[in-house]
């Protein structure tokens, strides 16, 4: 099968979703999308290297944000019908409230939009399903009630990226996710995969429902459930 697979920038189900574009990539040509903010959020998660090992070649190709300007001519792929399928997974409450409302300004929100007009299938696996309460994983963060303010603030000497803010905080804009901090810190006063928990907004739930009842458009609790579908 030819498939797109779209990322979103989302934290939650960002691994699993990962892990799924792996397996599809296997036995099947992937072309990946990804929106500006799924860029930086796979940054720091450490996750964007295993994506950007998943392209190379026609129609693995690696498709984002701003290497497609404003037009994105890539989803015309889509509406010309040469995919089997595009998932986007995670896709954010932001994406999600966008393509129930017909809005198609981002690289994933035109794909969903061009794959409409394609008859080209599309799974989704919104972030914002269920009404309620989610764990869902952070990121590398500064836990400044561990620091002891050092005079020399060893993780911040060896970030490469210059991301570390002594003694107070990530700047995640900057992190690539390589835990480099997290090694060297003495005291363990950075944490990486802390589990948070969430509330889930009445619009977001409300919106991923309207999604549901978009012709061509499937929804999904999890990347897994994809995977046992295909
Ligand atoms: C570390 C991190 C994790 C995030 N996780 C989520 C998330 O789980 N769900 C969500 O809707 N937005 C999440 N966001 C916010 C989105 O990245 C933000 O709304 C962005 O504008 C979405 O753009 P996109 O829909 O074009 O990808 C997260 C942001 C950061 C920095």
């Amino acid at each position: 099968m030819r498939i797109g697979f779209a990322f979103t920038g989302a934290g939650h189900l960002l691994s699993e979703s990962v892990h799924l574009a792996e397996q599809l990539a296997k036995q099947h040509e992937v072309t990946i999308f990804l929106s500006g903010a799924a860029e930086e959020v796979l940054k720091m998660y450490g996750l964007y290297d295993r994506v950007v090992k998943l392209t190379g070649g026609k129609y693995r190709e690696l498709a984002t944000d701003s290497n497609q300007k404003f037009s994105y001519p890539i989803t015309g792929r889509l509406s010309l019908g040469k995919y089997d399928l595009l998932i986007v997974s995670p896709a954010t409450a932001n994406t999600v409230s966008k393509i129930v409302h017909g809005i198609a300004d981002t690289l994933v929100t035109n794909a969903v939009a061009q794959a409409g007009k394609g008859a080209v299938k599309t799974y989704m696996v919104p972030v914002d399903i269920h009404p309620g309460p989610v764990d869902t994983v952070l990121p590398s963060k500064m836990e400044t009630s561990k620091c002891q303010n050092c005079d020399e603030c060893v993780a911040s000497l060896v970030c490469n990226q210059g991301a570390i803010i002594p003694h107070d905080e990530i700047d995640l804009t900057k992190c690539i996710g390589c835990g480099l901090c997290r090694n060297s810190c003495p005291h363990d006063a950075i944490s990486e995969g802390k589990i948070i928990t969430l509330y889930m907004r009445d619009i977001d739930i409300e919106n991923t429902r309207k999604l549901s009842n978009i012709d061509d458009i499937e929804i999904f609790e999890s990347p897994e459930d994809i995977l046992d579908k295909i």
